[in-house]
Parts: structure tokens; C-alpha cells; sequence
């Protein structure tokens, strides 16, 4: 096993008050897999990102319980020295706007030979010429001239190579994608994606995918994991969980989409709105928004069950994921 996050919460403290971002996370991710990350805005999945890159607001966040085991060791554990280590060589992540990820006052190809003057310690020839290559890799052409260039003069979809470009530079085992995609027209979008889709294969590279389009989900990822309020709520291989979705939430999500196989397309907002995470609804926090709620749902919380009958590894945030999937 790759990545295993167990039992993540994070929380913010603000003005208003606590703010339960993430509230008891679990999931994994072997290498060589894609596992993508669902869920409306304000549902974790970037907060439990940073917290497991390491890269979380602390304060105002905190990490107040988990795990992040990265081939066994737990990051939360490590020294501030140690984590940035394995950061910049075992982990690395990729933004939806690389244009304020990136530094404006250094070329392209300075940024890229960077990484390996400091990691690798080339020599700055060396670093040149592996940059130069990376930008082939990604299919920036005239890669031998564009590496003096600054980031303001790509296209949204170069620098987003540039960024993956980046992301690459040292061969990590993992790469986490928060909404890679999303500020790119659909054509270059589908470009984006697929290129990094191609490397993550041929690298054997383990995949977190953060996403809001199902397009997407279903032509890159092997398993899927849908968030609400700062929970896992379902995780299930992508094609069972399109065929047959054991949580009413997923259910819910699936239905505002007319066609799975259609690109670029939003998730749509069931009835209601995400809760506030300063006050998480009692019991099942999905209950105030739930087609199927009873009243159980309103006083006991829900763990992940394990969905029986279905391929290994299936789970399900529900007391009646029975008759979701059977519905
Ligand atoms: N720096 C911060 N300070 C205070 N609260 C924060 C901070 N960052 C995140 N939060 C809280 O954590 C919640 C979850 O945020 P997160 O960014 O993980 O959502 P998300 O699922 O990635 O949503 P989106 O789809 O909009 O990117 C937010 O709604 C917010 O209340
Ligand atoms: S536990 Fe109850 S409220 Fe929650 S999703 Fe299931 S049926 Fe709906
Ligand atoms: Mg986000």
C-alpha cells in the first residue's frame, strides 16, 4: 500500500468558531492506481489534500487526530525537514491554477532545472537540459525555446503541462490533482487529462484525482471516493459505483448527471445545501437533504459500512446502503 489515510480530522478555528473540515477520512491508494475524489464544494477534499501533502494552514488549521502512512510511515509523525523531503521527491501535487502556483519572475526553464539543482544535485547544464526534456515529455513544442520563457507567456494549457511537468520532475510515487482541469476550456481539458493519465500509467505512479467532473472519473479513475462534510461517504470501483451507488448522496449526484459519458459536465446541486461545517447536522450528517431519511438517521451517525455482496473493498456511509443499491 502506497498512501493510507486513516482517521483524518482537521479542523479550522475561526472567529465564528470551530469549523469541521475533515471528520474522520480514510482512504488508500496503491501504486499504479487512480482514486478520484468527489463531493460539492466545501466537502474536505482539498483540505484533506494539503493535510496529507503536508502543505496545511496550520493555524489556522490543525491536525487533531489520523494518520497519513506513506509506505507504512506516518508523515504526521515526521520532522518538519524530513516531511519537506519527502514532499519534494516521494509526493507531489498539481493545482487548478498554475499561473499563481508558478513564479512569475523566473523562466519556465530556471523553475523546472531548479528542481534538480536542489533535489538531484545537477550541475546547472545538466538541470538545463534535463528541463528541456521534461517539456518534450509533457509535448510543449519547441521545448528548446520556450524554456526561456516566462509563465505569463503559455497558454492556461502549457503552463498547466508546465505544472505537471513539474510535478514529474522527480519520478514521485504519488501525485495528488486538486481540480487540475478545471480552468481549461473542455478541448484542452480532455488534452490535459489525458496526458496525465499517460504518465501516471507509465510511471506507475499512485493517482488522487480531485474532481467535480464524472466525465473525467470515469475514463481515468480505478476507484472513487465521495465526500460530504468531511466524510467518505462512499468508495466503491468507479464502475460498480456508476452502475449501482450505495449511498442515497452518490445516488443523488449520478441522477443531476443526464449522461456519464459526457465531458465537462458540473455536478448539479441536490435539494438543499452542504451543511455548514461550524454546525454538522446530528447523526447522518446527509439526513436534512436525504430522499430515503428515517428517524435513526437523525440521532445515530452512520459508520462506513463494508457493502457485502460486492467486489472487495466496497463501503457505504449509510444504515439503509441495502436498499440504496437495491432500489
Ligand atoms: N484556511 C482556512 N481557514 C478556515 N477554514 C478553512 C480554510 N481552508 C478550508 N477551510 C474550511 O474547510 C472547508 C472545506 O474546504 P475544502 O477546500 O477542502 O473544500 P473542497 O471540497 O475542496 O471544495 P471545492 O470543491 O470548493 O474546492 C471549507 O468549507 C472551509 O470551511
Ligand atoms: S443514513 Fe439515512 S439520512 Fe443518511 S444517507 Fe442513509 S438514509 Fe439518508
Ligand atoms: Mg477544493
Amino acid at each position: 500500500m502506497l498512501l493510507d489515510v486513516r482517521d483524518l480530522h482537521v479542523e479550522f478555528h475561526t472567529r465564528e468558531g470551530v469549523a469541521k473540515a475533515v471528520n474522520g477520512v480514510n482512504y488508500r491508494v496503491d501504486a499504479g492506481e487512480t482514486l478520484a475524489v468527489l463531493g460539492e464544494s466545501g466537502s474536505g477534499k482539498s483540505v484533506t489534500a494539503q493535510a496529507v501533502m503536508g502543505i496545511l494552514d496550520m493555524p489556522p488549521g490543525r491536525i487533531t487526530r489520523g494518520q497519513v502512512l506513506f509506505e507504512g510511515r506516518d508523515l504526521l509523525k515526521l520532522k518538519e525537514d524530513e516531511r519537506r523531503r519527502v514532499r519534494g521527491a516521494e509526493m507531489a501535487m498539481i493545482f487548478q491554477d498554475a499561473l499563481s502556483s508558478l513564479n512569475p519572475v523566473l523562466t519556465v526553464g530556471d523553475q523546472l532545472a531548479e528542481m534538480f539543482t536542489v533535489h538531484r544535485g545537477m550541475s546547472r547544464k545538466d538541470a538545463r537540459a534535463r528541463a528541456v526534456e521534461l517539456m518534450d515529455r509533457v509535448r510543449i513544442p519547441a521545448a528548446g525555446q520556450r524554456v526561456k520563457q516566462y509563465p505569463h507567456q503559455f497558454s492556461g494549457g502549457m503552463r498547466q503541462r508546465i505544472m505537471i511537468a513539474m510535478a514529474m520532475a522527480l519520478e514521485p510515487k504519488l501525485i495528488i490533482a486538486d481540480e487540475p482541469t478545471t480552468a481549461l476550456d473542455v478541448t484542452v481539458q480532455a488534452q490535459v487529462m489525458d496526458l496525465l493519465a499517460e504518465l501516471q500509467r507509465e510511471y506507475r505512479m499512485g493517482l488522487i484525482l480531485i474532481t467535480h467532473d464524472l466525465g473525467v472519473v470515469a475514463d481515468v479513475a480505478d476507484r472513487i471516493a465521495v465526500m460530504y462534510a468531511g466524510r467518505i461517504v462512499e468508495t466503491a470501483p468507479v464502475h460498480d459505483l456508476y452502475k449501482a451507488p450505495a449511498h442515497p448522496y452518490t445516488r443523488g449526484l449520478l441522477d443531476s448527471v443526464p449522461r456519464l459519458d459526457h465531458k465537462g459536465r458540473e455536478l448539479y446541486a441536490i435539494k438543499g445545501l452542504p451543511p455548514s461545517l461550524l454546525h454538522i447536522p446530528s447523526g447522518c450528517p446527509f439526513h436534512p437533504r436525504c430522499p430515503m431519511v428515517r428517524d435513526v438517521c437523525r440521532t445515530d451517525v452512520p459508520p462506513l459500512y463494508e457493502v457485502t455482496g460486492a467486489p472487495a473493498g466496497r463501503g457505504s456511509a449509510c444504515h439503509f446502503w441495502r436498499e440504496c443499491l437495491h432500489g
